[in-house]
């Protein structure tokens, strides 16, 4: 059971924190990492791109390993699958066979932003028609287990919001479980402010959960956005890379008050470890590309992956990325590498079996 839809006598709206999906970023890897620090009550993979056909079964497993293990991560998160695109027939063939191999929940990307996504009728360009989105989540709906949530995931509209409720209503009428709104419109991209009064707004017109996701980066902004939208769930995408322990401080969970030093201890040895299992997993410049890519979102919030960052980001060639990425980490103060050459997690895990 998904943690947004459980409720207790006590508490009937528990704080729900989900890992929002991030295509090239929260990959399989990544999901159970932060997963495994606490505080995330489930996560959404990358979209999976939809066009006429069925994906054959191999496609769904590469996308999302975890429907190998129950559909959850190695700490027991749950993990919904996404898909993409405009055309309700295939996108419920395909939310059936996701279901059918054992998928947690289906979610539907209508905020996707790319030009190229939106061109093939995919994404945010789905937000101009609201009968659409009724009638693939319908589609969807109809075509998986009621036991499966089905939820969509939009923006507040693609040039301005004036179809915003419109849209969250086709959705519930379909049937979807819950909305999460990325609260901006398409035209607005990645730009601040994202405009969470929104939400409030709507939490008057429907009555299934809406996610509140937009710029939550501390707890600080997860206080503002929870008083401004008067929710109790939540989704977090880039401050889950730049700000590891956020969803753990949210919730208050163990929180021994570490120092910014021990920290920053602790994210060393989270990249350190998720670059030797992308080695071991995919291969080294995938490990490297991806390791200097959650470098960068840490470069706004944590300080000393600046200067981690700056030594290493000219080696492309894994082995030496690799050797100066353990020669350079704040708690390796010996001046040598920890770990000799491409060293791994050999932990194996069900996942092993198709990446
Ligand atoms: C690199 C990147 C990839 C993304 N990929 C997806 C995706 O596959 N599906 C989706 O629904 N949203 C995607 N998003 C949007 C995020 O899920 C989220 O809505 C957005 O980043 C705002 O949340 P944040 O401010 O907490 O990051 C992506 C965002 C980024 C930055």
């Amino acid at each position: 059971m998904i943690h947004l839809l459980s409720s207790t006598s006590e508490d009937p709206n528990p704080l729900c924190l989900s890992l929002a999906p991030m295509e090239g970023v929260t990959d399989w890897i990544m999901r159970d990492i932060l997963t495994s620090l606490g505080g995330i009550d489930f996560c959404v993979t990358e979209f999976l791109r939809v066009t006429k056909n069925l994906h054959p079964n191999k496609v769904f497993y590469r996308h999302c390993p975890e429907l190998l293990t129950e559909s959850k991560t190695s700490v027991g998160t749950p993990v919904i699958l996404q898909l993409l695109g405009g055309d309700p027939l295939p996108m419920g063939e395909n939310a059936q066979r996701a279901a059918e191999l054992g998928a947690a929940g289906i979610d539907l990307n209508f905020g996707c932003p790319a030009k190229t996504v939106n061109r093939h009728d995919g994404g945010a360009v789905l937000l101009k028609a609201s009968h659409r989105l009724y009638d693939i989540t319908k589609s969807v709906r109809q075509s998986v287990p009621a036991t499966i949530p089905v939820s969509g995931k939009i923006r507040l509209g693609f040039e301005d919001a004036s179809l915003f409720v419109e849209n969250a209503l086709a959705l519930q009428e379909a049937g979807a479980s819950w909305i999460t709104v990325h609260c901006r419109t398409k035209s607005q991209g990645y730009r601040p402010p994202a405009h969470w009064h929104f939400i409030s707004h709507l939490k008057h017109k429907i009555h299934i959960p809406v996610i509140a996701n937009g710029d939550i980066d501390s707890v600080h902004s997860f206080n503002a956005c929870k008083e401004i939208t008067q929710g109790h769930a939540f989704m977090i995408g880039r401050a889950g890379l730049s700000n590891p322990f956020l969803f753990k401080k949210i919730k208050n969970l163990n929180v021994v008050a570490f120092s910014e030093e021990e920290e920053w201890n602790q994210i060393e040895e989270l990249i350190t470890h998720f670059y030797s299992r992308c080695a071991h997993h995919i291969n080294g410049y995938f490990a490297t590309a991806r390791t200097k890519q959650w470098l960068k979102f840490l470069l706004t919030k944590k300080p000393p992956s600046i200067e981690l960052f700056n030594k290493i980001k000219i080696y492309k060639d894994p082995s030496e990325f690799h050797y100066h990425l353990l020669k350079n980490l704040k708690s390796n103060n010996n001046d040598t590498p920890l770990l000799s050459g491409m060293e791994v997690n050999k932990d194996k895990t069900p996942h092993e079996a198709i990446c």
